[in-house]
């Protein structure tokens, strides 16, 4: 079956077909014109990882392009072991490619900086010897970003705008798990990087808190527009939170195909349309197909890409020849 329309994809030989969707249309350029594109913040191109053992190499991506554009809310979806860490990490300077490069504003990543800056799922990312407050400012004043005065003031105003102005004098144990990855985002975000990095931020708390979570992700960026590379193993999530979507298939980890989401948010959650792109997406993940064919075996992990898929088998299907995908890529 072809590949339907509204997917980029990517043969081993080829490049990716077309040019990056952009979050809001922009209008024609007249007949003759040379269309102004917007050069893309950061470049992932042809990237490949290797992790050196003792005993072999492990390929952890391989030849992986993707631009990402400011104010983009750009998702790596994947299955455990994909290499959305991997490339995570190579983005914020942590490991360097084998192959290809990653450009930042032009320029090569070569190390980390304050510009880019991670939000990482685990609950001890927090120093748990300093308050949330001086956990907002530490990174402000470690990098040379600002003084005390100013490092203050942004600790203030970014804990306000996650809720937590009333627990900026108590320390991490004392915060629930969404309150401690509250406070992550607001340090995270206090930095002002130009982009943001979050590797599973919401995976390990309870459904209730990682919709809350999202909702609150959401709004942050509404208000401030911040750039975002956001990895997650949930087809739901990834609708919700992105705008644009890389998906990625293993063994070593390529990019399989990328798709415009922007249509998609927590106002799509239960319709027909995301539960029609979401199974798409789950043939893509799987075999290439484009509609699961079966219930997995094993019962999935909750938040997973198997539980996701494994709901979408259950739920209705369009009707034949129903469009259901209110988007398009531009090719
Ligand atoms: N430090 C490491 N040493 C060796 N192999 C690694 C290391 N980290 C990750 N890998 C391997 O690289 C691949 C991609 O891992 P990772 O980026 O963590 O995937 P994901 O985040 O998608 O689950 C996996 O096969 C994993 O086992
Ligand atoms: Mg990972």
């Amino acid at each position: 079956m072809p590949w339907p329309h509204w997917i980029r994809h990517r043969s081993r030989q080829q490049g990716l077909v077309g040019l990056p969707a952009r979050p809001a249309p922009t209008p024609a350029p007249a007949p003759g014109a040379t269309p102004a594109l917007e050069a893309p913040l950061l470049q992932v191109d042809g990237v490949s990882i290797d992790y050196r053992t003792h005993e072999r190499v492990v390929r952890a991506t391989h030849r992986v392009s993707f631009d990402v554009h400011a104010g983009d809310r750009f998702v790596l979806l994947g299955a455990s072991g994909c290499g959305k860490s991997t490339l995570l990490k190579a983005v914020a300077g942590f490991i360097a490619p084998s192959e290809g490069e990653i450009r930042l504003q032009g320029r090569a990543v070569t190390q980390p900086g304050p510009d880019r800056v991670v939000v990482f799922q685990e609950f001890d990312q927090l120093p748990p010897w300093k308050t949330v407050r001086e956990n907002v400012a530490f990174p402000l004043l470690a990098s040379r970003t600002c003084g005390r005065a100013e490092a203050a003031e942004r600790a203030a105003l970014y804990l306000e705008k996650v809720g937590l102005s009333r627990f900026a004098d108590v320390h991490p144990h004392q915060l629930s798990g969404g309150m401690k990855q509250r406070v992550a985002i607001a340090r995270a975000l206090a930095m002002q990087p130009q982009v943001l990095l979050m590797d599973e931020p919401f995976a390990a708390l309870d459904a209730l808190t990682r919709r809350r979570m999202q909702e609150e992700l959401l709004g942050l960026w509404d208000e401030f527009r911040f750039t975002l590379i956001f990895v997650t193993h949930s087809i739901e999530e990834a609708l919700v939170v992105g705008n644009r979507i890389a998906i990625l298939s293993p063994h070593p980890g390529r990019l399989r195909a990328e798709i415009n989401s922007h249509a998609f948010g927590l106002h799509s959650l239960g319709g027909s349309a995301l539960q029609a792109t979401a199974r798409r997406i789950h043939g893509l993940l799987f075999e290439g197909q484009d509609t699961p064919s079966a219930e997995p075996a094993a019962t999935p992990v909750p938040g997973s890409v198997e539980a996701d898929a494994a709901a979408l088998a259950r739920g209705p299907r369009p009707a034949a020849g129903h469009s259901a995908l209110p988007f398009r890529i531009s090719v």
